[in-house]
C-alpha cells in the first residue's frame, strides 16, 4: 500500500504547549509507595526517592506532573501530608479501599519533582471539601510569609513558596464513583466560587475545571456545557479523560478508536466555543487532557481489593496493566491525535507514570523497567515539540462499526524552529499490508536522516518484563532515503515509525 504524507512550512496547526506531554502520580497502589519513593531501596536518595525511577522519568522529559489523584483526592485532606513523619495519620482511602501512610505529602512531592526536572499541576478535593481548604492550600504552597498556613509551610522546613501556576478544581466530578460526586449544577457553582478565591489571591492561576471522565458518561456533553456556562470567564482549561481497552482482542476496532478520541475533542472543542460566544467572551478556554492511557489487562486482577476483600491494605499492586506491543500502537495513535489537535489541547497527562497505569514498573526492592508504551511517550516527548503540522495524508482506510472509517496509516508532524528538526510520528494499522511511505516535504530543506527508527514485533501480545525488560523496544530502521522534494521509508504491517530529519 502506498502512503502520501504531504507537509507545508507554513501549513501549521499550533504551537504544542509542552505541557501536552505532562503525566500523573496519584496515591493509589505503588505509584508513591515502591514507584517514586521507597526509603528502603538500594537506589534511595536522601528523600527516599528511588533514583533509578527518577532517571527514567527524566529520559521521559515530563514537563508536568499532576498529583495527588485521581480519585484519591476527592477525600484527601493536604495537611494530613505535612509536618514531621512520624506525626502523620494513617488515613483510609475509600477511592480504592487501601490505606494511606502519608509519609509522602507535597513537600516531597516537591523534591522529587526538582529531582525528575518537572513541574506540579496540584488538584484540590471538590469532592468532600471545598473553597475553604483550597484557599488555605493555595496560601501553603504559593504565599511567601507572614500568614498562618505559609509560615506553617517554613516551619515545615520550605522557606520559598512553590509557586504553583497549574490548579485543578477536583477530579472527575462527574463519575457517581467519585467521592462526593456531584451534578454539572452543584459542580459548576463550586468550581467556580473556588477558582473566584483562587484567583482573589492570585489572578495569573491557570485552572482547570472538570469535564467528563469519559464519552460515555450519560451527561457529556451536557456536563460541559453546563459546567462552562458557571466557570467560562473564570477558568482556562476544561479536563476531559479516556481510558481505552481491547477486550474484544479486535486490533483493528481498537486501534480506530483514537477516532473517537479526535470526535471527543471535536465535541468539546464546539461546547467551548459554544459557550464563549453565548458569554460575549473575549477569552479562550482550552481542553487539559489529563488522563489518558490503555487501561483494561489489570481489571480483573484488582476486583477483590476494590471490593474490600483484602482489608484495608497499604500500597498493594493496583491498575498494574502489563503493556503489550499493540498498546505501543494505540498509544502512538493517541499522542498523534493529541499532536493534530494541539491548537485545542494544550495539557495531557499520560495517566499514569509508575506502577500504575504505567510506561515504568518497578518491583519493591528491586529493578526499574521500561513498559513498551515507554517507547512511543518518549518519542513524542523528547521530539514532538515546536510547531505541529498540518498533513495531507493519502492512503487507503478501513471502517469499523460504530467509529467509522480510519486511515491505515496514522501519522502527525512537528517543526522545532529552533532546532531545525522535522519529526513524523507514523503508526501502520494495517494487519496485512507494508506501507510505502512517500513524504512530500514541501517548504523545508531537511537533508539529513538524524533517527530512523522502527518498533515492530511478530507478537502483539508480547510484554516487556523485569527478567527480559528489552524484547519490545525501537530500533533502528534503516530504510529512510531522503533525496528530491521528500523522504522515502517503509512501515511494516503493525508497526510504529519515528522519522527525524534536519
Ligand atoms: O488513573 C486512575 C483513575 O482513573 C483515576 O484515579 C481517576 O481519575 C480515573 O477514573
Amino acid at each position: 500500500m502506498r502512503a502520501g504524507i504531504t507537509v507545508h512550512k507554513d501549513y501549521t496547526i499550533s504551537e504544542i504547549d509542552p505541557r501536552l506531554y505532562g503525566s500523573f502520580v496519584e496515591h493509589m497502589g505503588r505509584a508513591v509507595y515502591s514507584g517514586i519513593y521507597e526509603p528502603d531501596h538500594p537506589s534511595a536518595d536522601e528523600n527516599g526517592m528511588r533514583k533509578d525511577v527518577i532517571e527514567l522519568v527524566r529520559e521521559l522529559d515530563v514537563p508536568v506532573v499532576r498529583y495527588p489523584g485521581g480519585n484519591f483526592v476527592s477525600a484527601y485532606n493536604w495537611e494530613d501530608g505535612i509536618g514531621p513523619k512520624e506525626e502523620r495519620p494513617v488515613r483510609l482511602d475509600l477511592a480504592w479501599h487501601t490505606s494511606e501512610s502519608n509519609q509522602v505529602g507535597i513537600h516531597e512531592f516537591s523534591k522529587w519533582c526538582d529531582a525528575v526536572g518537572t513541574e506540579m499541576m496540584l488538584a484540590i478535593n471538590l469532592g468532600t471539601r471545598g473553597l475553604n481548604e483550597a484557599r488555605n492550600f493555595l496560601e501553603y504552597v504559593n504565599h511567601p510569609g507572614g500568614s498562618e498556613w505559609s509560615d506553617l509551610r517554613r516551619r515545615n522546613g520550605r522557606e520559598e513558596p512553590w509557586n504553583v501556576k497549574l490548579w485543578c478544581l477536583g477530579n472527575e466530578m462527574d463519575g457517581p464513583w467519585q467521592t462526593g460526586h456531584k451534578t454539572a449544577e452543584e459542580y459548576g457553582r463550586l468550581a467556580y466560587e473556588t477558582a473566584k478565591a483562587m484567583r482573589q489571591f492570585d489572578r495569573d492561576l491557570e485552572l482547570v475545571v472538570c469535564g467528563s471522565s469519559s464519552a460515555n458518561m450519560p451527561t457529556y456533553p451536557e456536563w460541559e456545557a453546563t459546567v462552562l456556562d458557571h466557570t467560562y470567564d473564570a477558568v482556562d482549561y476544561i479536563s476531559l479523560h479516556m481510558y481505552f481497552e481491547n477486550y474484544e482482542k479486535d486490533t483493528a476496532r481498537f486501534l480506530a478508536k483514537s477516532k473517537v478520541l479526535a470526535d471527543y475533542i471535536d465535541t468539546i472543542a464546539g461546547v467551548i466555543a459554544y459557550v464563549k460566544s453565548k458569554k460575549r467572551s473575549k477569552k479562550d478556554v482550552y481542553i487539559s487532557f489529563d488522563e489518558w492511557n490503555v487501561w483494561y489487562h489489570s481489571k480483573k486482577r484488582d476486583e477483590a481489593t476494590l471490593a474490600g476483600e483484602e482489608g484495608w491494605p497499604f500500597a498493594p499492586p493496583l491498575l498494574e496493566d502489563d503493556y503489550n506491543f499493540e498498546d505501543v500502537l494505540q498509544v502512538g495513535c493517541i499522542l498523534n491525535t493529541f499532536i493534530n489537535r494541539a491548537d485545542v489541547v494544550k495539557i495531557g497527562c499520560l495517566a499514569q507514570l509508575v506502577n500504575v497505569i504505567a510506561p515504568i514498573m518497578t518491583e519493591p526492592g528491586g529493578a526499574a523497567w521500561r513498559q513498551t508504551i515507554f517507547y512511543p511517550f518518549y518519542f513524542a516527548s523528547r521530539f514532538g515539540r515546536g510547531t505541529a503540522l498540518k498533513l495531507a495524508v493519502d492512503c487507503p482506510a478501513y471502517n469499523t462499526d460504530g467509529i467509522g472509517e480510519v486511515p491505515y496509516v496514522d501519522a502527525s508532524a512537528t517543526h522545532d524552529g529552533e532546532a531545525g528538526t522535522l519529526s513524523f510520528f507514523i503508526v501502520n494499522r494495517s494487519e496485512s499490508e507494508t506501507a510505502e511511505l512517500d513524504l512530500a516535504l514541501q517548504g523545508f530543506e531537511a537533508d539529513a536522516i538524524l533517527d530512523d527508527k522502527i518498533i515492530v514485533h511478530g507478537d502483539i501480545n508480547i510484554t516487556n518484563t523485569a527478567a527480559s525488560p528489552d524484547v519490545v523496544k525501537p530500533e533502528d530502521a534503516g530504510d529512510a532515503a531522503i533525496g528530491g522534494k521528500g523522504l522515502t521509508a517503509s512501515a511494516p504491517p503493525l508497526s510504529y515509525r519515528f522519522i527525524r530529519l534536519q
